[in-house]
């Protein structure tokens, strides 16, 4: 009896991680080092391009280097405009890479794109931050949605905390494709504050602002708060790094140019925002990512949005919640900016999104 051909290579699993953004960068990048460990996975990175001048030094800061770089963002790209267009590109890449796992992370266009073209080539989607919820399909727009409906087209879901863990398990997804990592922006931030000096501490807001459903009106609300208090706080210094998006820096711009205590900078490199967050007194931001990290330095944060997905902060008494109503975001920072006994309250080391170890199980769960 003759025994079979053995196989001349073991098939390993390929694994092909997909981003676009500046905090989709942040957040695979730890998972991309994890799977690049194991010789028993093959992994290829892409990138969308969704961002191009916000990406290039986050991926620098990294390490990442994508194999395929789509390079598709256009200037005031339109939500489907984009989508389409990285559907289309997507699977180009898939049909030459025949992956077995297509990551993706979050809640952006990108990731969106990433999912539903997998889907269509029955190419088993896992996705990174999964079960993230504000229950309220217009904040944020068009996140809560894209959430939403990559969550349903996963084969494998990894949840940051047990709240978004519990919320996939209460939306009816078998327990068996749920895992709770952790978030891998905190292995990110780890890496990147143990390559630093001690922190500068600066008398200093440190301030950003892009969010699509505040477009507009509610935009005009905040940055009539932000002039009002550097008005009523003359010697602080109120630190913008100002997103590329045009709807941000025309009005940013002209309602704060003028005045001499707001900076109003070109968008940081992720180290140089790391060392801003580690150096301020407080953090104003309707940003997912910074409402992450700033409780890993102990740096109270205010949510200038109507709701997050992201509760865990403010449960902990780490953030709150102001919404865009210029009168509430005056009133509460002015208080932690003038009495010691609120700001210490809030100013505490914690980090309820995770353990820096995300990444690792992540591969793992991958790999296996
Ligand atoms: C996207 C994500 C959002 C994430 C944010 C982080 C979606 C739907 N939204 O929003 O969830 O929080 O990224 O920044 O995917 N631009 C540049 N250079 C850059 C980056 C952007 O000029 O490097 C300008 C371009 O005009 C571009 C515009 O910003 O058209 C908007 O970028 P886009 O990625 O579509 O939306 P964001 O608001 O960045």
């Amino acid at each position: 009896m003759s025994s079979p051909e053995p196989a001349l290579v073991s098939a390993r699993p390929r694994i092909l991680v997909v981003y676009g953004t500046r905090p989709e960068a942040i957040k695979v990048a730890p998972i991309v080092w994890a799977l690049a460990r194991r010789s028993e996975v093959t992994v290829e990175v892409c990138s969308t391009g969704q961002h191009r001048e916000m990406l290039a030094p986050v991926e620098a800061a990294l390490g990442l280097v994508p194999d395929h770089d789509l390079d598709l963002m256009r200037p005031d790209q339109t939500l489907n405009d984009l989508l389409s267009r990285a559907v289309v590109a997507v699977d180009r890449v898939l049909t030459r890479s025949r992956p077995d796992w297509l990551v993706v992370q979050g809640d952006t266009t990108t990731a969106m794109a990433g999912a539903l073209a997998a889907f269509h080539r029955r190419v088993r989607v896992a996705h990174v931050e999964a079960g993230l919820r504000t229950g309220d399909l217009g904040h944020p727009f068009p996140e809560e949605a894209n959430r939403l409906l990559i969550d349903r087209l996963a084969s494998l879901l990894f949840p940051p905390t047990a709240r978004a863990r519990d919320a996939l398990l209460a939306e009816g997804v078998p327990a068996e494709r749920v895992l709770l990592t952790g978030n891998t922006v905190v292995d990110a931030l780890e890496r990147i504050a143990a390559g630093l000096g001690p922190p500068v501490e600066r008398d200093e807001v440190l301030v950003t602002v892009h969010r699509r459903e505040s477009f507009g009106e509610p935009l005009a609300r905040i940055f009539r708060a932000l002039g009002e208090l550097a008005r009523r706080f003359p010697a602080t210094r109120f630190f913008y790094p100002v997103h590329r998006n045009p709807n941000v820096t025309g009005p940013a711009r002209a309602a704060l140019g003028g005045l001499p205590n707001v900076e109003l900078a070109e968008p940081l490199d992720y180290v140089a925002l790391v060392e801003r967050l580690r150096g301020c007194r407080l953090v104003l931001t309707d940003s997912g990512g910074i409402q992450e990290e700033a409780p890993t330095f102990g740096k109270p944060v205010l949510v200038l949005r109507e709701t997050t997905e992201r509760p865990e902060g403010i449960e902990a008494g780490v953030a709150a919640l102001v919404g865009t109503d210029p009168e509430r975001i005056v009133a509460t920072a002015s208080r932690l900016l003038t009495d010691a006994a609120a700001h210490a309250a809030m100013a505490r080391r914690l980090q309820p999104y995770g353990d820096g170890k995300a990444g690792e199980r992540i591969a793992a769960a991958l790999a296996g």
